[in-house]
């Protein structure tokens, strides 16, 4: 029997009206993905293809306009009382500016005293040296931290302060958003570290989205790529970079203007195209895909291909069966 995966993804939609014309944009267009028990999955796309929309559907900050988000077999928009409590225990996020995520009138403290009150009813000494505890275990000295406004923090102190938050309260998934970006270099790997940490040490799974290659490469498990709100290829992380399948993906690795060796066997590529309008329907890389043919004016599904899932009309005669 295979395995339950802790994060289900089934034909996610999500469509937004915009302007006074109401047009319609559509973020996500048909996502299906799962995230396993202890796995770093990373969600690689450039600026606009709807990751943080898919984000914020996972923690339950925006309604899908269809499909399904289910976590250990339950629908969360289906969760109530005590089990919804629990889903928001268990899934935590953390995003991309630290100090958006904090009320600059209030010290630190609050929201970590909060965060330990409202999820899990633990209050007084007992949530001070849970706090404490916690903010050790993300880098940083309890004593330089508790008692300060956000402004007195360093970006990466509050980004740290941010995780602590998340993991006070135990999650089995954190869903982060571009946790790094705002971080300077060096700040960043030690960020990474401790989600790596997490997965290795507390089995804890991550979905971690962005749009630098080189950083999903040095942490992630898997990786999908995302074009435009649809998955293009998905796959264990060595085999989309080392080997990619799709035109997308291998122009995203071609186009890197320079390899460092960085960080032992792991190099730095970034995510770096110019977004063009797409044909409505169809393949969404049609416009710019050097191998496209007639078949591309229809949208290819997700399909299984050896050891991944790839949405790509070059590979017609795997689409005996469709997957998404
Ligand atoms: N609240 C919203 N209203 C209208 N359009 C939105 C809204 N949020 C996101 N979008 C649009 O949805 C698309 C995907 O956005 P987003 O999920 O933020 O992408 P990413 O995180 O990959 O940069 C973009 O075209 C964006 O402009
Ligand atoms: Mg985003």
């Amino acid at each position: 029997m295979v395995a339950q995966a802790l994060l289900e993804v089934r034909n996610l939609v999500k469509v937004f009206k915009s302007g006074m014309m109401g047009r319609e944009i559509v973020a996500v267009d048909r996502v299906s993905f799962n995230i396993e028990e202890g796995e770093i999955l990373s969600l690689l796309g450039e600026s606009g293809s709807g990751k943080t929309t898919i984000a914020r559907m996972i923690l339950r900050l925006l309604k899908p306009t269809s499909g399904d988000i289910l976590y250990k077999g339950r629908n969360i928009w289906k969760l109530k009382g005590r089990e919804l409590i629990e889903y928001y225990r268990q899934v935590q996020g953390v995003f991309q500016d630290p100090y958006s995520s904090f009320n600059p009138i209030h010290k630190v403290d609050r929201p970590l005293l909060q965060a330990l009150k409202n999820l899990q009813g633990i209050e007084g000494s007992e949530a001070l040296k849970i706090i404490r505890e916690t903010l050790r275990k993300v880098g940083l000295n309890p004593d330089e931290v508790l008692g300060k406004y956000p402004h007195q923090l360093s970006g990466g102190q509050l980004q740290r302060v941010s995780i602590a938050r998340a993991l006070l309260v135990n999650p089995k998934l954190l869903v982060v958003d571009e946790p790094v970006s705002m971080l300077d270099a060096s700040t960043r790997i030690d960020v990474l570290n401790i989600f790596a940490d997490l997965r290795d040490n507390e089995g804890v799974s991550i979905l971690m989205i962005g749009h630098d290659i080189s950083l999903s490469y040095y942490i992630s498990d898997r990786i999908i790529i995302l074009y435009k709100g649809s998955i293009m290829e998905e796959g264990e992380t060595d085999a989309v970079l080392g080997s990619p399948l799709h035109p997308y993906t291998k122009m995203l690795i071609e186009s890197i203007p320079r390899i460092e060796e960085k960080w032992g066997r792991k190099s730095r590529i970034r995510l770096d195209v110019d977004q063009k309008p797409t044909a409505m329907s169809g393949c969404k890389f049609l416009d710019r895909c050097p191998h496209a043919f007639n078949m591309c004016t229809r949208k290819p599904n997700l399909i299984r291909k050896d050891n991944r899932k790839i949405a790509c009309w070059l590979y017609k005669n795997n689409y005996n069966q469709d997957i998404a």
